[in-house]
């Protein structure tokens, strides 16, 4: 037996933010990314609060790829403010910082009962306002934990255009290509269902028109109120579906080298289209193909990519990913990354590998991988 829902309430379109000064509650924790704080977008959100009659406190302790010690400073924080609500504004960091912030008050009684939680994405790439996953990272150990609960979810996500406006064109390029993956991953997942499936047509269908020309320009609000929901879509998508060795293979790379999340995804992410489907651009066409290869045959059309068969359309996904990450000026590989030596690469590989194994989100790959297939494939991006 399997179920669907969709637990967290969704603002979203013209004034979303307008949700604030309508919250139920007198005191509420802000858990905030540190660019929203100084650049001043943090306003547009306490004159919401202010005009509700809510009082509040900021803990801005977020960092990229959020490691425990500040999940613990938070704890300290909720102890010392008792809020009655926890807003998140920020990236996938701020918010997964905010869903483990909430959670071990609760597992260290600083909080009593579990509160609301209200995530306000500030990129349109995890769909993390949305998800039952918060990653934490152990920095001394190169460990990145998927924590996977319900508990986790947020109650309510706003989804406002006007506080993606500033997000530059290289952290659009990054978040974007995660979205992708995200629907992607969802659509081959082994815990694939025919809503997931909707929820990354859809998205892939908005990434194929709008992350280029959001990309291009921040003010094209319509591509960028588009990429938003996509975002959303495809973070309702994998939690449900979950993902697959794309995500397995890239928290390693945050770990080990800060390569931001989306842009390790990019990087895997045609290696894994080619091991999944185990089509290269030397294969010739046969009788019968896997779900796995249809899977990708009808994202490829969803993006308009049709093609003379079978073998030539996958290929397309392939040249297609590349083709984007091209015209965003990204990296292709992990050497143009600039973030390790070969040597250090290198030297890290059999560690990636066996975490990556071990990592929640490769379970529901659809082809199993062994050590030496995930070895190579780290062996090829580099
Ligand atoms: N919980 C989930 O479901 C889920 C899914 C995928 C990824 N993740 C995690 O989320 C994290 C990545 O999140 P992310 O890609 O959103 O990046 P991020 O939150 O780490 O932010 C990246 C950078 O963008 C800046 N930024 C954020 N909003 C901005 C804005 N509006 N204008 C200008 N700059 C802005 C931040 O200050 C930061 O420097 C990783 O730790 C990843 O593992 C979580
Ligand atoms: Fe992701």
């Amino acid at each position: 037996m399997k179920s669907f829902d969709i637990r967290t309430k969704i603002y979203f379109g013209d004034n979303a933010l307008e949700r604030l000064q309508q919250l139920p509650y007198r005191n509420v924790m802000i858990v905030a990314d540190p660019f929203v704080v100084e650049s001043g977008m943090i306003n547009q959100i306490i004159r919401r609060l202010e005009r509700g009659g809510i009082h509040y406190t900021i803990f801005k302790e977020v960092v990229p790829d959020p490691p425990v010690d500040k999940i613990a400073a938070g704890v300290q924080a909720v102890m010392a403010a008792k809020p009655e609500a926890l807003i998140a504004i920020g990236g996938g960091s701020a918010i997964d910082s905010c869903k483990g912030i909430r959670e071990f008050a609760l597992r260290m009684d600083a909080l009593k009962e579990k509160i609301p939680m209200i995530a306000i994405p500030t990129t349109s790439g995890t769909g993390s306002e949305v998800t039952s996953f918060s990653v934490i990272t152990d920095p001394a150990k190169h460990v990145k934990y998927p924590l996977v609960s319900d508990d986790l979810l947020p109650t309510e996500a706003i989804l406002d255009v006007e506080m993606v406006r500033t997000v530059p064109p290289v952290i659009t390029a990054d978040t974007g290509m995660d979205v992708l993956t995200h629907a992607i991953e969802a659509y081959v997942s082994t815990e694939y269902n025919e809503f997931s499936a909707a929820l990354s047509e859809k998205a892939i269908q908005i990434i194929g028109v709008y992350l280029l020309r959001s990309y291009l320009d921040n003010n094209d609000t319509h591509a960028r109120t588009k990429m938003h929901v996509a975002s959303c879509l495809a973070g309702l998508a994998f939690n449900s579906s979950n993902l697959g060795l794309n995500h397995g293979m890239a928290h390693q790379l945050g770990a080990y080298f800060h390569i931001p999340h989306g842009r390790a995804n990019a990087i895997l992410l045609p290696h894994i289209v080619e091991y999944n489907s185990e089509i290269t651009k030397n294969s010739k066409s046969r009788t019968e193909y896997d779900h796995t290869v249809r899977c990708y045959e009808n994202i490829a059309r969803t993006l308009g990519l049709a093609n003379f068969n079978t073998i030539t359309t996958v290929r397309a996904l392939v040249n297609w990913i590349q083709f984007m990450m091209q015209e965003m000026d990204m990296p292709l590989c992990v050497s143009q990354t600039g973030k390790c030596t070969k040597e250090e690469y290198f030297a890290a590989i059999d560690a990636m590998a066996d975490s990556a194994l071990l990592d929640g989100c490769t379970a529901t790959n659809p082809r199993r991988p062994t050590k030496q297939d995930v070895v190579d494939i780290y062996k090829a991006i580099w």
